[in-house]
């Protein structure tokens, strides 16, 4: 995707401005890169004088996404795998919580900073190590296997982690029969039943009393939305020019109607594959809604159909405003406490086992 690594080299603020309107983002308009440009050559300026990394979630907005160079955008798997990749001392997290905690459980020596810690995930918020522990008090010796979105506590808990980019590979990775999947029930169903005859899959409130969580942008997706875009948007299910996409956190009825599923990185280079073929002209992802204008502005010669009353509130909540004052704080040798993710040596040290198992059959 376009990215700030070409104008770091000569950073001006009118380069600056040339570099965003070139883009031709169809959602960014004249008023907002005229009110923006100069915060967003601040923050470029700054990142280049520290050496520091912004690494950024393929749902930031596109003026934000366009901090990250290209090896720094991604899903949460590339994003792992770019953080343990990276030689600078500042690690600045565009995404949520969970996702810069995984960064700093990889890297315990450096400093971690997200533009505002309350950027959340229901998936993380709503499911606690209790709950794992319940699910191995039942099934006694059956691997657990934790999705990225959780925090550490939980993690800490579990054998093994996974993404949306590689659960089935994982999964198939583990000993035995049977594998716990937690915490996101609608991607356990979907696993479930991409998985069967293959894998036994257990998850919260399955014969059990323990508490699952969906995310709450994708549970928004409904057979009925899917349906009724493909006839408004003319996706017909035969038409390979045509695709309906959706991610693994959709419920299993939207899953079973996609033309692909996969992550968010995944769905991205789908699309890259058939336009280099030249052969799409129009896409749904169900999905958040501003991984559509990242790909709109990557892919123009695909039309795509949007969602965006589908908004992650948590995502929304890193912007240039609050990203600025990190660096301007790194420039400073203020205090960063307000934005820098701490755990404890213990938790990082349990924490790491399950992400370490799933870098190393990732690489
Ligand atoms: P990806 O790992 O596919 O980017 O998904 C992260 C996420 O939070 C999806 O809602
Ligand atoms: Fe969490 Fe859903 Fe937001 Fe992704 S989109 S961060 S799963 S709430």
């Amino acid at each position: 995707m376009e990215s700030s690594s070409s104008i770091l080299k000569e950073l001006t603020l009118e380069s600056v401005k040339a570099d965003i309107y070139s883009r031709n983002n169809p959602t960014l308009t004249p008023i907002d890169i005229e009110f923006y440009a100069t915060t967003v050559h601040r923050i470029l300026e700054l990142k280049k004088k520290h050496n520091a990394v912004i690494l950024g979630h393929n749902y930031m907005e596109p003026l934000v996404f366009g901090l990250s160079e290209q090896g720094e955008q991604g899903d949460s798997l590339g994003l792992s795998m770019s953080a343990v990749q990276t030689d600078s001392e500042f690690i600045i997290f565009n995404g949520v919580r969970f996702m810069a905690e995984t960064a700093k459980i990889l890297n315990p020596n450096k400093r971690v900073l997200i533009a505002d810690k309350t950027a959340g995930c229901s998936l993380a918020d709503d499911f606690r190590a209790e709950d794992v522990r319940i699910l191995k008090e039942q099934y006694p010796g059956v691997p657990v296997m934790i999705y990225i979105n959780s925090y550490a506590d939980a993690k800490a808990e579990c054998d093994v982690c996974c993404t949306s980019a590689n659960a089935e590979q994982i999964a198939m990775s583990m000993p035995g029969d049977e594998l716990i999947f937690v915490p996101d029930l609608y991607f356990a169903q979907n696993l479930e039943k991409v998985l069967e005859d293959k894998k036994k899959i257990l998850y919260p409130g399955k014969n059990n009393s323990a508490k699952g969580a969906v995310c709450e942008v994708h549970e928004k997706f409904s057979l009925e939305d899917i349906i009724s875009i493909r006839k408004s948007f003319k996706i017909n299910k035969e038409d390979p020019n045509r695709m309906m996409y959706v991610h693994w956190e959709c419920k299993p009825e939207v899953l079973q109607e996609a033309d692909y599923y996969g992550s968010t990185t995944q769905i991205r280079n789908d699309i890259a594959h058939r336009v280099a073929s030249g052969n799409l002209e129009k896409a749904f992802i169900a999905s958040e809604c501003e991984l559509t204008s990242n790909l709109m502005e990557e892919f123009p010669s695909v039309e795509f159909a949007t969602a965006c009353s589908v908004r992650c509130n948590h995502m929304a909540k890193i912007s240039l405003n609050k990203i600025q004052p990190i660096l301007e704080a790194i420039d400073s040798g203020d205090d960063l406490s307000q934005w820098e993710v701490k755990l404890s040596e213990e938790t990082i040290k349990r924490a790491s086992n399950p992400i370490e198992r799933m870098l190393s059959l990732s690489f």
